[in-house]
């Protein structure tokens, strides 16, 4: 695999760089006070279009619910591109019996057909041409804008392009997402937690009653107190009557910043009908640091192992208990 390519401009240039001009031209606008206001009346669930940088509108409403939808922003083709590309490296990486990449353990389930079905495909983009294409093209310089002038695409950093398919079997391992926020991986790291803003893109056509992203507004600005004291990460999947369900169209882009409380609701219904997919791609701005095949797989994944595995078996005997029940 070639090696991760520094992408955004340099911002000492000062020569001609059609690159370096075209990302300064999708700097986010400065929000007014009308914008902020006219931001504070807006829905929770209002999805926003994305154009060529963005607007005082959103970037205020970012700044006061810490986050965004954008309707449609990836083609029906290009959807189909990506997910046939993530076909091919499923049935690769299963021939080959892979059990992790650059250290971050695959999500191996089963599909409603009992075949292994992987349900977390972490460094997509060193794998797959098609997503490491997307993840670069021009229509996501605003985004990528917002978070920073000289943000880099992390496909080889912290889990890479992390491509998900929530599927509802018995067994399942990979289901939902309990509570949780982003930044508590950095104390895991031992850093200080920084603001970063995570960018999902949506394959599936998702409502409130399907499960799916649940957000809490406005718990980006907590502190690191209130992030490990609230509630205790990955376990509760409890109800809060201000939580926002974001609902989702094929091609829809979310931004969440990664230290407000937000889950994944399982769905409800089983088989292919439960499938979700989506793709989270790290636009990083902080000190550059790459994995490679040798890395090993960080303390915190271990831990998600066996929760997964206790998961799974418990999943499997509900199951076989209503079974017998019925
Ligand atoms: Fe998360």
């Amino acid at each position: 695999m070639s090696p991760v390519t520094f992408d955004a401009p340099a911002s000492s240039s000062t020569s001609h760089d059609p690159a370096r001009e075209r990302f300064l031209a999708a700097l986010p606008a400065e929000p007014t006070w009308e914008d902020r206001l006219e931001a504070r009346s807006l829905p929770l669930t209002t999805r926003f279009t994305l154009g060529s940088r963005i607007t005082g509108v959103q970037q205020a409403f970012l700044d006061e619910h810490g986050f965004l939808v954008f309707a449609q922003v990836a083609t029906a083709a290009e959807l189909e591109a990506m997910e046939g590309g993530i076909r091919d490296l499923e049935r690769r990486w299963l021939s080959e019996g892979r059990k992790t990449v650059y250290g971050i353990p695959l999500f191996v389930g089963q599909d409603p057909e009992g075949n292994p079905f992987i349900q977390r495909f972490a460094f997509s983009s060193c794998f797959c041409p098609e997503i490491r294409a997307f993840v670069r093209s021009e229509r996501l310089l605003p985004v990528r804008s917002v978070i920073g002038l000289n943000t880099r695409v992390g496909d080889e950093e912290r889990d890479g392009v992390v491509f998900n398919r929530n599927l509802n079997v018995p067994g399942s391992v990979y289901t939902g997402v309990a509570w949780h926020t982003d930044a508590l991986r950095d104390v895991f790291y031992m850093r200080t937690p920084q603001r970063q803003l995570n960018v999902g893109l949506h394959f599936d056509r998702i409502k409130k009653e399907d499960g799916g992203l649940r957000l809490l507004p406005g718990t980006h600005r907590q502190g690191l107190w209130s992030m490990c004291t609230t509630m205790p990460h990955f376990v509760s999947q409890k109800d809060y009557a201000n939580e926002v369900a974001v609902e989702t169209e094929p091609g829809d882009l979310t931004v969440h910043d990664g230290r407000m409380w937000h889950r994944v609701v399982p769905s409800p219904h089983m088989g292919w009908r439960s499938l979700r997919r989506s793709m989270y791609v790290p636009y990083l701005t902080d000190e550059y640091s790459p994995k490679s095949p040798d890395s090993p797989t960080p303390a915190y994944h271990h831990l998600f192992v066996r929760v997964r595995k206790a998961q799974g078996a418990l999943s499997k005997l509900g199951a076989k208990l209503r079974r017998r029940r019925g």
